[in-house]
């Protein structure tokens, strides 16, 4: 069977958590580039990554790339792309698009121009002059970068970071996939304690309870791709099927959230038990200036606001000093802040032992890591 060339969008700044986990999960021939992981598989994998990639944004077809300066470059270029192997004679389709560094700037006209270049392929196809568009939606992509037109049609449906759990936030909630890799990049594992002082609608706690139960991030929810005849609903049965049975339902971490905002902790509980683990995770309403430490080598990972707002700067750098100060109660924890507030550090009251660079959304920030010491080896049973 013929290869399909996939693209697992991301976070800037995300792309090698992306990269690792879809090396973890077995696809084949795996390059990275800003923004984005391509790999190689199946029609089934195209399942398995949308039910399990954690922390990418979509999992796209790439049909293929080309250099365009022209119209009819795109044209030609968009038409001789195989579109009938995806999508049905009923299948509706829409096509979006982005255009950086390009001598083709107009993005809405490059969108109409891959449009009538998919129809005329597709009535070669069908031997049809009209499609009704009734049928499964196909949202297909042009992203125009540097002169190079590169055309996908998105498996998805709605990003991944939408897990199915959280359908009220509070502000300036984090993307559950942004939460994740911020878990993943910490060194917090489901034996130690995990603290967010500042847990807004409970994302990062929700997350990390997920992780801990190896639950698949994408098995409460539907993708485009749910609806399209080229992928059996069998597969899909068989994939949902897994993912339950390798939830490690015993798992009981001990994971903490508070919040000085009683509104944002009952919204926190709520998704905690849409996202079924509301018995691992206490949530309660508390400042974070009288946040405790519970248990030994933990882990503080928090979102905190980030000062950007008129009035909210003093508070917020107050907060930070609270922060470092709470960091202290215990030195057997370490703590994992993101904050675009550029000098965290001499208000936290210590150096980073890591920071990286991340897109929270259009808000560049850093994830600072101060790691704390290692638990001690478990004594093996
Ligand atoms: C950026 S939001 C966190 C969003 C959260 N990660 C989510 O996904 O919903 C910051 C949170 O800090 C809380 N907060 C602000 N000052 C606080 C304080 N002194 N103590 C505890 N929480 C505070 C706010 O109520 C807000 O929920």
């Amino acid at each position: 069977m013929e290869k399909i060339n996939l693209i697992a969008t991301t976070a800037f700044g995300l792309e090698a958590c992306v990269k690792r986990e879809v090396i973890r999960l077995g696809f084949e021939n795996v390059k990275t580039y800003d923004g984005r992981v391509e790999f190689t598989g199946t029609e089934a994998d195209i399942v398995k990554a949308n039910l399990w990639l954690r922390f990418a944004s979509k999992v796209l077809i790439k049909m293929g790339e080309f250099r365009a300066t022209t119209f009819d470059d795109l044209f030609e270029g968009t038409k001789a792309l195989p579109w009938g192997n995806w999508i049905t004679e009923d299948g509706k389709f829409t096509v979006t698009g982005k255009s950086v560094k390009s001598t083709l700037f107009s993005v809405s006209d490059c969108q109409a121009i891959v449009k009538k270049a998919v129809v005329e392929k597709l009535k070669q196809k069908y031997h049809v002059s009209w499609f009704d568009e009734t049928g499964p939606e196909y949202t297909i992509q042009v992203a125009l970068l540097n002169d190079i037109a590169t055309l996908t049609i998105d498996t998805s449906g709605g990003s991944l970071h939408k897990r199915g759990y959280r359908e009220t936030a509070m502000v300036a909630p984090l993307k559950e996939t942004l939460a994740a890799a911020m878990v993943d990049l910490s060194y917090w594992n489901k034996s130690r304690p995990l603290l967010d002082p500042l847990c807004g609608s409970g994302t990062i706690p929700i997350e990390a309870a997920l992780i801990a139960r190896n639950v698949a991030p994408g098995i409460h929810r539907r993708f485009a791709s749910e609806e399209w005849p080229q992928i059996a609903p069998q597969i899909w049965k068989q994939a949902r099927v897994a993912a339950y049975q390798a939830i490690d339902y015993d798992v009981m971490p001990q994971i903490y959230g508070s919040d000085i905002d009683p509104e944002a902790i009952a919204v926190a509980k709520e998704n905690a038990e849409k996202a079924g683990v509301d018995d691992c995770i206490t949530f309660e309403v508390r400042p974070a200036q009288e946040a405790k430490l519970i248990g030994d080598y933990g882990c503080i990972i928090t979102n905190p606001p980030y000062g950007e707002r008129i009035g909210e700067l003093k508070e917020v750098e107050e907060l930070y000093r609270s922060l470092g100060k709470l960091l202290k109660q215990n030195e057997t924890w370490g703590a994992y802040v993101i904050t675009s507030m550029e000098y965290f550090e001499s208000l936290f009251g210590r150096k980073a032992d890591a920071k990286r660079k991340i897109f929270n959304g259009r808000i560049k920030t850093d994830y600072y890591q101060f790691f704390g010491p290692k638990p001690p080896k478990m004594p093996r049973k």
